[in-house]
This record gives C-alpha cells, sequence and structure tokens, in this order.
C-alpha cells in the first residue's frame, strides 16, 4: 500500500497486527533499495519504507532541507501510522536520520539497525567534496555525478557480477530531482556529530558493514559499535557500501537473527 504522509511517499507492506519496522535509505536512492528486505520481513513485520524528501517520489519542493527536517518526517511518519514503538533500520544518510532521533526521541523505538553509517560529521575534506559535487550539480553534469558516486557506493564484485541491479540502481538515482540531490547534500554538510550520543543508545542495536565499503568502513563501524552498550556488529564479506543490496541473504538472516534475539 502507498500512502502520502506530510508529503511524503510512503509504502506499507505486511499485517497492521505485526511489530513495525521502519526503513530509511541512503543517498541518493530510494525506498526500493530495501525491496529484498521488505519481500522477506514483511511476512512477519510490517515493514514501512518512504522515500526521504527530495528523493524518490518525494517532493524536493526548495530544497531546503536539514538533518533536522528529515527527523521531523520520521517523526511525523511514525505518529501518523500510530506505530508503537517500530524498530529503526537506516542505511547510510538513513543512519545519520536515525542516530539523530536517536538523541531526539530514542523512547519512540524499540530496537535499532545501522547499516554502512557513521555518528562522525564531515570534516573539512568531506565538506569540500559536497561543496564540489553541488558545483557539478549546478554546473549541468548530474548523471556524471550519480555515475561516480553511486559507483563507489557498491564493492568491485557486485558491480562485475550484477550488472543489471547496478544499472537499475544508477538509472533510478538519475531520476532525482537535482534540487533533491543538492539539499541532500546540504544537509549532510550540515549534520550534527552524534558520537557522545551511542554511548546512551540502550535499545539493542544491530550494526552491519560491507567489508569493502569505502563511505563507512568496518573499523569506523566496529568502534561504532563498541560505544553502544547493547550492540552487536555484522561483517558482511565482500560487500561495499550497499549491503541490502549486494548480499541480501546475509543482511536478512542477520536482521532476522537479530530480531528473534530480541524477541520481537
Ligand atoms: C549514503 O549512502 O547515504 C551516502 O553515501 C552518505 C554520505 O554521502 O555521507
Amino acid at each position: 500500500m502507498r500512502k502520502t504522509i506530510n508529503g511524503l511517499s510512503v509504502f506499507i507492506s505486511g499485517s497492521n497486527d505485526s511489530k513495525a519496522i521502519i526503513f530509511v535509505h541512503g543517498f541518493p536512492f530510494d525506498h526500493t533499495m530495501w525491496q529484498e528486505q521488505v519481500d522477506d520481513l514483511s511476512k512477519n513485520f510490517l515493514c514501512v519504507s518512504y522515500d526521504i524528501r527530495g528523493l524518490g517520489e518525494s517532493p524536493a519542493g526548495d530544497g531546503q532541507f536539514t538533518m533536522e527536517s528529515f527527523v521531523d518526517d520520521l517523526e511525523k511518519i511514525t505518529d501518523e501510522l500510530k506505530l508503537e514503538k517500530p524498530i529503526l533500520c537506516g542505511l547510510s544518510m538513513g543512519g545519520y536520520i536515525s542516530l539523530r532521533a536517536m538523541e531526539r526521541m530514542q523512547n519512540k523505538f524499540s530496537a535499532l539497525i545501522l547499516c554502512d553509517t557513521k555518528s562522525v560529521a564531515d570534516d573539512n575534506e568531506g565538506k569540500l567534496k559536497r561543496a564540489a559535487a553541488i558545483k557539478q550539480i549546478s554546473s549541468g553534469e548530474f548523471n556524471t555525478f550519480i555515475e561516480s558516486f553511486v559507483l563507489n557506493c557498491f564493492g568491485e564484485m557486485f558491480v562485475k557480477e550484477n550488472s543489471v541491479e547496478y544499472r537499475r540502481v544508477v538509472d533510478r538515482s538519475k531520476k532525482n530531482n537535482p534540487i533533491g540531490v543538492k539539499g541532500c547534500l546540504l544537509a549532510m554538510v550540515c549534520r550534527t556529530n552524534t558520537t557522545e550520543n551511542l554511548s546512551k543508545i540502550k535499545i539493542p542495536t544491530l550494526v552491519i558493514c560491507g567489508s569493502e565499503d569505502k563511505l563507512s568502513p568496518p573499523d569506523v563501524m566496529k568502534s561504532m559499535a563498541n560505544k553502544i552498550p547493547n550492540a552487536n556488529f555484522v561483517l558482511v564479506e565482500g560487500a561495499g557500501h550497499m549491503t541490502p543490496i549486494e548480499n541480501p541473504q546475509v543482511v536478512n538472516k542477520a536482521i532476522r537473527d537479530f530480531l528473534i534475539k530480541n524477541n520481537f
């Protein structure tokens, strides 16, 4: 089922009587990056995915987003659907949103799944890269930006062996509104560092990382997991930054094992 909440496109699968999982996608992707997880987990859970403002089918508006406004959107969706302490699952930018949501409203969620993300904010080099990306898009090279950014997100093995799926993701990302994509870049560059709050995350947490992730590498994610009191770390061998797409079997099993262990 598709719904519009706070102007955003929200996708719901599974039974209303089941525990809900909210999936928050990465940049510059959309809700379809969670398709393999939704197909599997909706047999036992109410799976809610949505397109972050400015991406996919959600409107870009004036492109003036912040991590705070992204968390406001997540809160509106949770409240509007009357989800009773859902499990929150975010990848990369979706993880930045989830980690900030932990600071603002941890009590609204019952568990946290962090895929290929980090708590630190952009350093100077990272900020300059974002600025260069915005300049590149503004000068009409949107498709070139998408091609190179998305390539960097995937492990080499996946790109070689799954070229059809890889192209599908690239082509879908190119359909985004450049205003929305630039807005997300600005929201990411302005995000706060959420590292100090990691020790205050009391809900069960699963941390998943691809062994070949160049954007949030295993050592960074392991040290993040070590700071969260009740966290399990799972390494997905051979995968890059897009573990849910690159190795859905391992990711789905890790999520299922985590949910069973915590009696969900
Ligand atoms: C993402 O996958 O959401 C992005 O790689 C995050 C980022 O650029 O920091």
